[in-house]
């Protein structure tokens, strides 16, 4: 990330920035791992300690299947219109293990009537379908179809979205989501064969400081539990920050795919780095131009990772059983590939119109009981039934 600024700040850290009453501002200096990650220094109108109650915790968290076998998995998520009522409530964590989570969410409300933070973990909001604004005491981020939303841990928001079709995928992790490390200069640029660079990344805008009394609830997750606090101050009463930790918004439209004279492997679409996993892009883009090219992927035996991918849009849509909004989960420890037929047939094709995200683990995944309504139970065979072939038709994902 780079360093971003909003609103008024004191030309010197840690000194007197008085309120044009004369009392001081509260300064607030929110750092990642202790004092060696990115931080951002916060000017509060309030004590951001000041709180007016403190409620019991609600459970919350997604129930894991202990005894699911090792198969390849595929599940459908199209038909679903709604999640849930509200943001939260809406979440559907379908696959997760230590390092991370992936669920989706298509909540019915369009508003929150509080504000949320995650404790513990950085959250990536891939917006499918949907566009709004989050708006965060660093101010607001216009959101729209194709954004990654990457919000890292504590930073209190809520969403407001518009009317119309909503469909998030939501990848928390239990470390803090980077750019890609060899994508990065020793001081942080991004290098020139990044597939994207700052420039691409939008801070928010529009400081919103509210200086006025009220009740305003923020749900905070942590361990298993929403917990209930409430203050008597907006959290929103920020007349500056700055620093390197902020909320913002990637879209993949953003992405500038790599190709080359053979198929490329997965790492060039790759996009953010966690620990113990990374999220990667498949965009439209040209297909290898070796005269002898296949553009199809080869069978890929991938000993110490599970793959996911999500399918945004495409000509995916074609295929038996793999629609919009389609997960698929080809752990390790079983080789997978493209379907009978489908090499043969993807030779002289030029180009791929897919949009789709890959979240590759290097610990297994698990499922979780919400993910049972989506189950395809007769994926694990779609590489056997012959008369798949022309459905089945897996040519440019790995
Ligand atoms: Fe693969």
């Amino acid at each position: 990330m780079y360093y971003h600024r909003l609103g008024k700040i004191p030309p010197k850290r840690h000194t007197q920035f008085r309120q044009p009453d004369g009392s001081l501002y509260k300064e607030e200096v929110v750092s990642s791992e202790g004092f060696s990650g990115i931080y951002s220094i916060l000017y509060h109108i309030h004590p951001p300690t000041r709180i007016k109650a403190v409620k019991e915790p609600v459970k919350f968290g997604p129930k894991m299947i202990e005894d699911y076998a090792l198969r390849q998995t595929h599940l459908n998520t199209s038909k679903v219109a709604t999640t849930g009522e509200d943001y939260l409530s809406a979440r559907k964590v379908l696959l997760a293990n230590q390092d991370c989570s992936l669920s989706i969410c298509s909540p019915k409300q369009r508003k929150m009537e509080y504000f949320y933070k995650n404790a513990e973990g950085d959250e990536v909001i891939f917006v499918h379908d949907g566009k709004g604004t989050l708006i965060s005491p660093f101010g607001k981020l216009d959101i729209k179809q194709g954004d990654y939303v990457v919000v890292p841990r504590t930073v209190i928001y809520k969403v407001e979205f518009e009317e119309g079709p909503l469909r998030l995928l939501i990848v928390e992790s239990a470390s803090p989501v980077e750019t890609v490390k060899r994508y990065r200069n020793q001081l942080g640029q991004l290098l020139e064969h990044s597939p994207y660079c700052e420039r691409d990344i939008r801070p928010p805008h529009e400081l919103i400081s509210e200086s006025g009394k009220g009740e305003f609830i923020l749900k905070i997750k942590k361990q298993g539990f929403l917990h209930q606090y409430v203050y008597d101050h907006s959290p929103l009463d920020l007349v500056g920050w700055d620093g390197f930790l902020w909320p913002y918004a990637f879209s993949i439209h953003d992405f500038e795919p790599i190709t080359g004279r053979i198929h490329q492997p997965p790492p060039v679409h790759q996009t953010f780095q966690g620990r113990n996993f990374v999220i990667c892009s498949f965009v439209p883009r040209l297909f290898d131009y070796h005269p002898l090219a296949i553009p199809a992927p080869y069978n890929h035996s991938n000993i110490d990772s599970d793959e996911v991918l999500y399918y945004a849009e495409g000509n995916f849509m074609s295929r038996r059983g793999i629609e919009r909004g389609s997960f698929t989960l080809h752990p390790g420890g079983l080789p997978h590939g493209p379907h009978p037929g489908t090499v043969e047939k993807s030779i002289g094709a030029k180009e791929t119109h897919e949009l789709a995200v890959m979240i590759d683990t290097f610990r297994p995944l698990h499922l979780t009981t919400d993910a049972l309504e989506f189950l395809d139970k007769n994926y694990p065979m779609s590489w056997t039934d012959n008369n798949a072939n022309e459905s089945y038709n897996e040519v440019n994902t790995p």
